[in-house]
């Protein structure tokens, strides 16, 4: 069947199932923006669980590497892991995607293109040349043709943009994201890269919505442990115009995630409170709000960071890092000329997340 566009006329999008399940999801969404607002420090903790949806939905394609390798690519310039290289680029795709749309206050083709050039840091586009098809991994039989001509794509791109960006319609926005994301991966617009690029859209789309303000909320994880739920409701979106199921499932993720997400702020969170405790109590005389903070920015710090954060020259950053050591709150590693400070309790929350 020819994919339909935007918005799907023959779809009840109020059945009985949906409107509950979208009750849940909205709570719990809306928890989850009221509990980021009150964090002050809340920019601190977003490039920490980007680290983990970036690692997350690289691995729904199969993409597996592990933090560690991650945080090498981070440190290490010569640091050569294929797989860790494009986690990081897909974290990069996502922060640059979330300042454009702040920016234009919309999301449209040119967008998407660039949060895809960045996963595969290519330049390829759009496709130009038929043959693509969506096949099934394990019997590799065929199991739906997107559209194939760089013009049909276009139009469907063009329609797609217009349902996102049409405020009017009275379709809740977080059942237009299950849409948006069903019928983005039913294009299917480029060589590769379109799962991620399409899993990245449903945040921007949130946050241009104001239903979250920070790019905090991820399917990823769910989609992960759901993987082959995910594959099946596409299909069945397909054979049967089965939308509710499909619907429900991102539904339930969003519910489920933002849940999660609640509590890993929180683990977070304490973690900070604990660094702080024992900074103060140890180091009474070094320490400060701006050095703490520091130490949580990323999962781990440089001897540069801490001059700029703190303002103050290379030996005393350099100390102020040294003495952190000592009490055990960083651990030192040398990378080539440069000395980096892994905060290792980060660390370890973040990968048994
Ligand atoms: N039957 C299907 N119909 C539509 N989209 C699908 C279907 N099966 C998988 N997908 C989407 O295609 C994505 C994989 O496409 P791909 O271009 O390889 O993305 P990536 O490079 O990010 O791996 C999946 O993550 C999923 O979102
Ligand atoms: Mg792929």
């Amino acid at each position: 069947m020819k994919l339909e566009m935007l918005p799907y006329k023959s779809v009840d999008l109020k059945t009985e199932k949906i409107l509950e399940q979208l009750t849940l999801a909205s709570r719990a969404l809306a928890e989850l923006k009221g509990y980021a607002n009150t964090i002050p420090n809340m920019h601190i903790l977003i490039n920490a669980v980007t680290i983990n949806e970036a690692k997350d939905s690289s691995e729904i394609e199969n993409i597996v590497t592990t933090h560690d390798d991650i945080y090498k690519v981070l440190t290490e310039s010569g640091y050569k892991e294929e797989n860790a290289k494009e986690v990081v680029d897909y974290r990069n795709a996502i922060w640059t995607g979330y300042e454009q749309i702040k920016k234009d206050e919309y999301i449209n083709t040119n967008t998407i293109v660039k949060i895809q050039s960045i996963i595969e840091h290519n330049n390829a586009g759009i496709r130009k040349l038929p043959g693509t098809e969506l096949k099934n991994s394990i019997s590799g039989e065929t199991i739906y043709i997107p559209p194939q001509s760089e013009a049909e794509i276009r139009n469907y791109l063009k329609n797609l943009e217009d349902f996102i960006n049409d405020s009017e319609d009275d379709i809740d926005p977080l059942i237009k994201v299950c849409l948006i994301h069903y019928q983005f991966e039913s294009i299917h617009p480029f060589y590769d890269g379109n799962g991620r690029t399409g899993r990245i859209l449903n945040i921007l789309y949130l946050v241009l919505n104001k239903l979250i303000d920070s790019p905090i909320l991820y399917l990823s994880k769910y989609i992960n442990k759901t993987k082959q739920e995910y594959y099946k409701l596409f299909n069945e979106v397909r054979l049967n115009n089965n939308f509710e199921n499909w619907i429900i499932y991102i539904l339930k993720g969003i519910e489920i995630t933002s849940k999660e997400t609640i509590r890993l702020i929180q683990k977070i969170q304490n973690e900070i409170k604990n660094y702080k405790e024992e900074f103060r109590n140890n180091l009474p005389k070094i320490y400060s709000k701006e050095l703490l903070e520091s130490l949580f920015y990323e999962v781990y710090t440089k001897i540069s960071y801490v001059e700029k954060a703190c303002n103050v020259t290379r030996i005393t950053a350099t100390s102020y890092l040294n003495q952190l050591e000592k009490i055990g709150l960083l651990e030192k590693k040398k990378v080539g000329r440069e000395k980096i400070y892994k905060n290792i309790r980060l660390i370890k929350l973040l990968s048994e997340e």
